[in-house]
């Protein structure tokens, strides 16, 4: 038994599909449900008695701390966290909530729960934290890829926190010698991903005719990772992982978002024929305050240390994904409420074409 937090949202419930088909022991899955946050990604689950769903917030200490004494997991997976880096700057409060101190009240309680277990079950519990690769700042053209021993320096309110929850988690295994791994990651894309983030947006503005907004001159470099890899990354990270260490996980796929915005436009052009090229649709807006220039990941050391490293390939993931979109109108239809067309028009009208 383990305990995922923020299985319902894009990475945490492809990582409990992955775990039930890879692993099959059984998965509380605690998440507050957040816009972010959809309980249908796990539909397929839902009568699978080794999948238990509790809906409730990481800074509900008296419903954590039940949790982990009712089911006693061998390990935490914690994903929770608000995750989008343009919200962070139009709102950073609930990030600091969340991703702070709602991983400190999970610390805490997975402390106490950790403290009175008896060998060898003590020693065998992980705390896996979900890391991003933000935390270490922006590279330029020339920098070296980000290593485990880069030193932090987070840009956006998101990436601040996510460092703050990094150095709490750090903090637990130095002090209290609590068994943590942390992983910090480059960017995932794949299936489930709500439509904020850069190839989900792209792929569902592409469908409706509407524009697709790169912010700045689009030159902006990003690694892309399809995020089955980052499920067998995490998953190796938790059975081999060693207490105490940090492991970055990357997918040795470099592409400024031009590159990416292109790449999509010819595989919609190919599988979703509009009579016109969907290129035509990019539109220069204003840049995002702040934004970071490169991210990079060496993923040596979880390579060698571990045995993993990525399977797919840019091309072949981004067609995939392109593809789940495709048959997956109603799920898109579904996420993009009322609540996500605020967000569209908070974030994009100031941005008018530059
Ligand atoms: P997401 O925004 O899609 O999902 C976050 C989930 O957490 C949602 O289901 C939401 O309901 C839940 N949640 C938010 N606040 C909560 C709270 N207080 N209590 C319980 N649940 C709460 O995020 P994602 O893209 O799947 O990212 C998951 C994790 O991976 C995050 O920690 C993120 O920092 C990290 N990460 C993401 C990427 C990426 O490219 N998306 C890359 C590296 C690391
Ligand atoms: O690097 C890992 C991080 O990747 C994760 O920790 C974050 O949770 C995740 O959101 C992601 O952060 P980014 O800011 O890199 O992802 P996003 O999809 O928001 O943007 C990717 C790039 O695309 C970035 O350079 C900004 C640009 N962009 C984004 C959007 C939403 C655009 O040009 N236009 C857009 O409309």
């Amino acid at each position: 038994m383990i305990l995922v937090t923020g299985g319902a949202g894009f990475i945490g419930s492809n990582f409990v599909l992955d775990w039930m088909a890879a692993e099959g022991s059984p998965v509380v899955n605690l998440d507050k449900l957040t816009y972010a946050g959809n309980a249908e990604n796990l539909a397929s689950l839902s009568k699978d008695v080794r999948h238990v769903f509790v809906q409730g917030d990481i800074g509900d200490r008296a419903l954590v701390s039940g949790l982990l004494d009712k089911h006693k997991p061998e390990a935490i997976v914690h994903f929770a966290a608000e995750s989008h880096v343009d919200r962070s700057i139009l709102g950073p409060g609930e990030f600091v909530q969340t991703n702070v101190v709602g991983t400190f009240n999970l610390l805490e309680a997975a402390r106490a729960y950790w403290s009175a277990l008896a060998e060898p079950a003590k020693s065998q519990f992980r705390f896996l934290h979900v890391s991003t690769d933000e935390v270490y700042g922006s590279l330029t053209m020339s920098d070296p890829a980000f290593s485990e021993t880069t030193a932090y320096a987070p840009n956006s309110p998101y990436a601040a926190s996510k460092a703050a929850s990094d150095h709490l988690v750090r903090a637990y295994h130095h002090t209290y010698g609590m068994p943590t791994v942390t992983t910090n990651c480059s960017n995932n894309y794949g299936p489930l991903q709500f439509p904020e983030k850069l190839i989900p947006l792209m792929i569902r503005n592409a469908l409706q005719g509407k524009p697709l907004p790169v912010y700045g001159d689009g030159k902006n470099v990003r690694d892309w990772l399809y995020v089955g890899d980052h499920c067998s990354g995490i998953r190796a990270a938790l059975k081999k992982g060693r207490p105490g260490e940090t492991y970055n996980i990357g997918g040795n796929s470099e592409r400024n978002n031009l590159e990416v915005v292109h790449a999509l436009c010819e595989i919609l052009d190919e599988l979703h024929p509009s009579g016109a090229p969907h290129a035509k649709l990019i539109t220069f807006v204003k840049d995002r305050p702040g934004h970071d220039w490169r991210y990079a990941i060496n993923a040596t050391k979880i390579k060698n240390e571990l045995g993993w490293q990525p399977t797919e390939k840019f091309e072949s993931g981004l067609r995939k994904t392109v593809q789940w979109y495709l048959n997956h109108s109603q799920w898109v239809e579904n996420v993009t409420s009322g609540a996500y067309r605020n967000w569209i028009s908070q974030n994009y009208e100031g941005r008018s074409a530059a």
